[in-house]
């Protein structure tokens, strides 16, 4: 069984849906979640699924050396960044090379990069007139949101359509497709 970890930041609605996704496989799990944030409601939804959760300070994280003992510990095979706002050190990487997978919540190379994450990425798109949004699924590297693009999907965006209504149709492709892109690329791994 390949044992995956989720890092996330805020709400965890991803994290959520992914657990859920590998509670019917038998190939993966979730079975560690980790948040900077003491106050992120991912720790709740960890707590409500029985997945073990722990939290980080961004000093902890960015020295790496515990993150990675925790997961090391717990024999983690694979990390998903589902809303984490920290950049992931190089350390980190290398203790798991091709296999932290992020999720963007737009077509990059468009509106990311440090600073563009949540709402603030929806209203760049409104704020340019783009047509389009959508997700970009990739394996990061040690830039903000850089690194090999796995999966992209695509949603319209209209003239009349405000941040907010970005933002449910971004989730909406998130929800459908996440889950499956990492089955996809556990399976393709070693
Ligand atoms: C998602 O839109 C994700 O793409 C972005 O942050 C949001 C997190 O939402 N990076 P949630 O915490 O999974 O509900």
């Amino acid at each position: 069984m390949k044992k995956i970890a989720i890092l996330a930041s805020g709400s965890g609605s991803n994290a959520e849906n992914i657990a859920n996704y590998f509670k019917e496989s038998d190939y993966a799990q979730v079975s560690f979640i980790i948040a900077n944030n003491p106050e992120a409601y991912v720790l709740e939804r960890a707590k409500r699924l029985g997945i073990e959760s722990a939290v980080v300070s961004k000093s902890e994280f960015m020295e790496a050396d515990n993150v990675i003992s925790m997961l090391k510990e717990r024999d983690i095979d694979f990390i998903v960044l589902a809303g984490f706002l920290l950049l992931v050190p190089q350390k980190l990487i290398a203790a798991y090379p091709g296999r932290i997978v992020n999720i963007h919540p737009a077509l990059l190379p468009k509106h990311g990069g440090k600073g563009m994450y949540g709402d603030r990425v929806h209203k760049a798109v409104v704020e340019c007139g783009d047509t389009e949004s959508g997700i970009t699924i990739h394996i990061i590297d040690e830039h903000y949101d850089k690194g090999t693009t796995c999966f992209q999907a695509k949603c319209p965006v209209l003239p009349t359509d405000t941040p907010d209504d970005v933002a449910a149709k971004v989730h909406a492709l998130e929800y459908e497709h996440f889950p499956h892109v990492i089955d996809e690329i556990l399976h393709n791994l070693d």
